[in-house]
């Protein structure tokens, strides 16, 4: 037999439970504690103009320059599929007046991200991520609010030990001062440099940093650092930052060549990654402060900071560490001709509480105990003709195997409490 015809394109996927249901609980998660911190939802289109991007993410980024999905539409204008949200979301802010309402402004963020990447594990063409974004705070406690909140919903999906690598970039001037004594740190040292990372080094010597190439990473040992070419106040907001993220109990490392892939940033940039017991880091996710883009797109002089997780990496992390949590255990309802109506109704009810499937054919009780094997059903309910005649039902623990017989107004207590004895194992 030949294989399928159509095949998901390259570097995407299809999500089946219970993967889709990790994904939709992390959405639930973030949608309960971004939220108890103020937080509302914001949707953006997957499509935008591509010089938002050029202009936000940088031109000369690897995003821009080689992994966006772009194409003119039908009009012959270019559009791109997003490779990130934030820029989205700073458009969305301009357009909609938000940015010139009261501030501060609250939002976070799921969804389908593109970058035409080689695929590897945990890299994809189509990734989603849950991001926030922090409008209108130019202090330091921005930067502590959105971690806390970070470690907070990280800490929900079941990870431990977490930790956040920091480091400043400072303002574009900054940058700037700092891009020019690292070109000519590496001018002379770039004879081993491939064709793209000379583009880099003639264009924005910073994008350096994103390069896996032995030679570049060997000529930027020793090289300089941003910390080196910080300004009186970009300073000062630095360590600020670090005595309150001490102070916040919030686990971090200075990272001095951390500059991140995205142009946007000023000041603060950060990462943030699981630690295993073996030492071994695996990376989740990143953010910082972006004080200049809401202007640069055209809006008020506004602050920004934000982070954005990758989910598919973060969930991957969370199964292959053993750290995800159970899906919540499934009931199954099965009944005989006689108590078939009786079965119908106690099933719409059970299912306002819990996860209920049941034979929707009318089969025989040994297909339907087949069924509820097949669903990994860890509680049975028994709807006996007899039984139901006297107002009970039998209860049956399929990992015991033990039955009782229980009235039927109190099903549900038992059930839940059953629930609550299984999740707390
Ligand atoms: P980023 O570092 O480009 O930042 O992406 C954030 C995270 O998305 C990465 O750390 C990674 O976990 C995930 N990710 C990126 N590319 C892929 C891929 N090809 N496959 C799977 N996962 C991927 C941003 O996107 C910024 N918008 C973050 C931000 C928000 N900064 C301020 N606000």
């Amino acid at each position: 037999m030949s294989g399928p015809t159509y095949r998901a394109v390259k570097g995407t996927r299809d999500l089946f439970p219970p993967e889709s249901e990790r994904f939709a609980q992390a959405e639930a998660a973030a949608a309960r504690i971004f939220g108890s911190y103020g937080y509302g939802e914001v949707r953006t289109p997957c499509l935008e103009a591509t010089e938002l991007f050029a202009r936000s993410v940088g031109e000369t980024t690897d995003i821009v320059h080689k992994e966006m999905y772009t194409f003119a539409d039908r009009k012959g204008r270019s559009l791109s599929l997003r490779p990130e949200n934030t820029a989205g979301v700073v458009r969305a802010v301009i357009e909609g007046g938000l940015a010139a309402g009261p501030m501060p402004l609250r939002l976070w963020y799921a969804g389908p991200q593109f970058r035409y990447e080689r695929p590897q594990a945990a890299r994809y063409r189509e990734f989603r991520q849950i991001g926030v974004e922090l409008f209108g705070v130019p202090g330091p406690a921005a930067e502590v609010e959105i971690l806390t909140m970070l470690f907070a919903f990280l800490g929900a999906l079941g990870f431990r030990s977490l930790s956040a690598s920091l480091n400043s970039v400072g303002t574009a001037r900054s940058r700037e001062e700092f891009g020019e004594a690292l070109r000519a740190y590496l001018e002379p040292r770039s004879s081993g440099f491939g064709e793209d990372d000379r583009r880099k080094l003639a264009e924005n010597p910073l994008r350096l940093f994103d390069s896996k190439d032995a030679a570049v990473r060997a000529a930027l040992e020793g090289s300089p650092r941003t910390l080196d070419f910080l300004d009186a106040e970009s300073r000062r907001h630095h360590d600020e930052v670090r005595r309150l993220l001490g102070q916040a109990r919030i686990p971090f490392r200075d990272e001095p060549s951390l500059v991140r892939g995205l142009d946007y940033y000023t000041r603060t940039a950060f990462e943030f990654y699981r630690t295993g017991a073996e030492g071994q880091q695996d990376a989740l996710g990143g953010g910082g402060r972006y004080d200049g883009l809401i202007e640069a797109l055209g809006g008020p002089a506004t602050p920004g900071v934000g982070f954005a997780i990758g989910l598919d990496r973060t969930l991957l992390v969370l199964e292959q560490r053993g750290l995800a949590a159970e899906a919540p255990a499934v009931v199954f309802v099965a009944s005989f001709e006689g108590t078939r109506a009786a079965a119908g109704a106690l099933v719409r009810e059970l299912r306002r509480e819990f996860a209920v499937e049941t034979d929707v054919e009318s089969r025989g009780f040994g297909a339907q105990m087949k069924a509820a094997g097949r669903a990994n059903a860890r509680f049975v309910v028994i709807l006996g003709e007899d039984e139901w005649t006297r107002g009970e039902v039998a209860l049956k623990d399929s990992q015991t195997g033990a039955q009782e017989t229980l009235r039927r107004e109190s099903l549900a207590a038992a059930l839940r409490e059953r629930m609550r004895a299984v999740a707390a194992r």
